[in-house]
C-alpha cells in the first residue's frame, strides 16, 4: 500500500519516447536541438551526434520548430515536406513555470510507403462502409409483403384484395388514406407482389425534398448543370428505379411546376437530366400516395387535372382505423408482439378496460398513433398487462370526462350549482388538449401535427407558445 513511487530508470526514457512517437525532436527556445531520436535522424540521413546542439533549421528542412519555440503556439497536423515526402507534423511549445523554454516536435509516416499503407487501410474502411450503406438501403427498400398488412374487417380485406389483384399490372396506382393508415406498407406490398419485385423500389417523399432540389433528385443532372453539381453528373430516382417501382409519397405536396415535369415524363416514358440533352428511356411503375383530397385540389387549381387522371388509373382507398374498429384488438396484439421483440419484453397483454378504450378512440393518427400509444405503454409498464394508467393522458382523460359528466349530473340532482367555466377558458382547454394529442400522434413532429389539425404551421407554433407546450 504505502509503497514509494518508483521512478522510471533514466535508460528507459529513450525507448519509451521512441515507442510513443517514432520521430521526435526537442529544441530550446532559440531553436537549438537538445534531443533528437535515432529514428528521426535515420529518416533525415544524419546521426544523433551530428544533429545535436545544432540549429534545427540546419538539420531539418522546412522546419518551424524554432518559430513555435518563439510564438508558443502549437501547430497540429501540419503538412511538412521532408525528403520529397509529405509528413504530418505536430509541434508543441514546452512551457515551464509560465515561460516558453523550448519546443517538442513529432512527425508521422516515415516514408510515402507508410503513408500509402495508412491510406489504403482507411480507403478499405471507407469502401466497406459504402458497401454496408447500400446494403442497408437495399434492405430498407422493400421489406413489406401483403401478409404484413394486418386486418380482417371486411372493408380492409376488400382493399387488400384489390391491391393484390392489381399488383401485376403496369398502370399507375394512387393510394389514398389518412396519415398512418399504411399507405407506405401498401406500396411496398404491391411492388413485392409484382414482376418488378427483383428490381428497385425507390421511395421519394415529395414534402421532405426542397422544391429546388426535387427536379434534380427525380431526373438527375449532367456534368456542370449548376455550380456545385457533382462531377460526372448524377442519376435521378427515375433512372435508379428503372424496371422497378417509384413510390411518390405525399404527391399532393408536389409543387405545380414539378407536376408538369412529372406529367411529361409519364407521357413520354423518358427522362432528360437537368442540363442534359439526351433522352433516357425509362420503364417504371408509379405508385403515388397522399392523405389530401386531390379532387378538391384539382378544383382549387393546386393540382393538375391531367396528372391526376394519369395517376388515378387505379385508386385504392385505405380505410381509417375508426372505420375498422373490429381490427383494433388484432392489430394491437400484432404490434405488441413486434414492440415486445424490440424492447425485449415478451408476453405483454391488454387489460379489458384498455381494449375497450382503444376501440372507442377515434385514432386520427391511425395505426401509427396506436403504435406510439402501445410503445409508450410498454415503456411505463412494470408487469405484463397494460392498464388505463399506462395510456397517455388524452386517452385516460376520456374517463375523467365521463366522471365529470356523471358528477355534474349528481350535483344537479342534489341541487348544487354546477361549476361552469367561461366559454373562452373551456375552448382554450380543448384547444390545448388537441395540440397535445396531435403532437403525441406525430411523436412531437410539429409540422405533421399542424397537418393533422389542418391548420397552418405558423398558427400551430403560435398556439404552442400560447399554451406553453414544449
Ligand atoms: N395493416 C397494417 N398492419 C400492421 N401495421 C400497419 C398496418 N398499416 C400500417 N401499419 C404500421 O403503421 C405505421 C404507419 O404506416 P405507414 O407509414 O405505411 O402509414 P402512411 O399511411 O404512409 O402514413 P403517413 O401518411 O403519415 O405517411 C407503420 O409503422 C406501419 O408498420
Ligand atoms: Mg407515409
Amino acid at each position: 500500500m504505502n509503497q514509494e513511487m518508483r521512478a522510471i530508470p533514466q535508460e528507459w526514457h529513450e525507448q519509451i519516447i521512441s515507442l510513443l512517437a517514432e520521430r521526435i525532436v526537442v529544441t530550446d527556445c532559440s531553436g537549438i536541438i537538445l534531443y533528437i531520436n535515432e529514428a528521426y535522424c535515420e529518416f533525415l540521413g544524419t546521426t544523433v551526434d551530428q544533429a545535436i546542439n545544432r540549429p534545427v533549421q540546419d538539420v531539418i528542412e522546412n522546419t518551424r520548430m524554432h518559430i513555435v519555440a518563439k510564438t508558443g503556439k502549437k501547430e497540429l497536423a501540419a503538412i511538412h515536406p521532408i525528403n520529397g515526402s509529405e509528413m504530418i507534423a505536430n509541434r508543441f511549445p514546452l512551457v515551464i513555470d509560465g515561460e516558453i523554454v523550448g519546443a517538442l516536435g513529432t512527425v508521422m509516416f516515415r516514408s510515402p510507403e507508410e503513408w500509402r499503407m495508412y491510406k489504403s487501410k482507411i480507403q478499405h474502411l471507407v469502401e466497406e462502409l459504402k458497401y454496408y450503406k447500400t446494403k442497408v438501403e437495399k434492405e430498407l427498400k422493400s421489406k413489406y409483403h401483403f401478409q404484413d398488412l394486418i386486418g380482417e374487417s371486411p372493408n380492409f380485406l376488400a382493399t387488400k384484395k384489390l391491391a393484390e389483384r392489381i399488383s401485376a399490372s403496369h398502370s399507375s396506382v394512387l393510394l389514398i388514406g389518412e396519415s398512418g393508415t399504411g399507405k407506405e406498407l401498401f406500396a411496398h406490398a404491391i411492388h413485392n407482389n409484382s414482376q418488378r419485385a427483383s428490381f428497385p423500389f425507390v421511395a421519394i417523399n415529395c414534402t421532405s425534398i426542397p422544391e429546388h432540389l426535387l427536379e434534380s433528385e427525380l431526373f438527375g443532372y449532367d456534368d456542370g448543370a449548376f455550380t456545385g453539381a457533382k462531377k460526372g453528373g448524377k442519376k435521378g430516382q427515375f433512372e435508379i428505379a428503372h424496371n422497378g417501382t417509384l413510390f411518390l409519397d405525399e404527391i399532393g405536396d408536389m409543387p405545380l411546376s414539378m407536376q408538369s415535369k412529372l406529367l411529361r415524363v409519364l407521357q413520354e416514358k423518358e427522362v432528360q437530366r437537368v442540363g442534359g440533352q439526351k433522352s433516357i428511356p425509362i420503364d417504371v411503375r408509379i405508385v403515388a400516395a397522399t392523405h389530401r383530397d386531390l379532387e378538391k385540389m384539382v378544383k382549387e387549381g393546386t393540382f393538375r387535372q391531367d396528372l391526376y387522371y394519369r395517376l388515378n388509373v387505379i385508386k385504392i382507398e385505405i380505410p381509417p382505423l375508426r372505420e375498422r374498429e373490429t381490427d383494433i384488438p388484432l392489430i394491437s396484439r400484432t404490434l405488441l408482439k413486434k414492440l415486445g421483440g424490440k424492447f425485449f419484453r415478451k408476453g405483454i397483454e391488454l387489460g379489458g378496460e384498455v381494449q375497450q378504450r382503444l376501440i372507442e378512440h377515434a385514432w386520427p393518427g391511425n395505426i401509427r398513433e396506436l403504435e406510439n400509444v402501445l410503445e409508450r405503454a410498454i415503456n411505463v409498464l412494470d408487469g405484463k398487462t397494460i392498464e388505463v394508467s399506462h395510456l397517455p393522458l388524452y386517452l385516460r382523460d376520456q374517463e375523467v370526462g365521463h366522471e365529470l359528466q356523471s358528477q355534474a349530473r349528481v350535483d344537479q340532482t342534489e341541487n348544487h350549482a354546477v361549476q361552469v367555466l367561461p366559454l373562452k377558458e373551456t375552448l382554450a382547454k380543448v384547444e390545448k388538449e388537441a395540440l397535445i394529442q396531435a403532437l403525441a400522434v406525430t411523436r412531437g413532429n410539429k409540422r405533421d401535427a399542424a397537418k393533422l389539425l389542418a391548420i397552418g404551421k405558423t398558427s400551430f407554433y403560435e398556439k404552442c407558445k400560447l399554451y406553453d407546450i414544449r
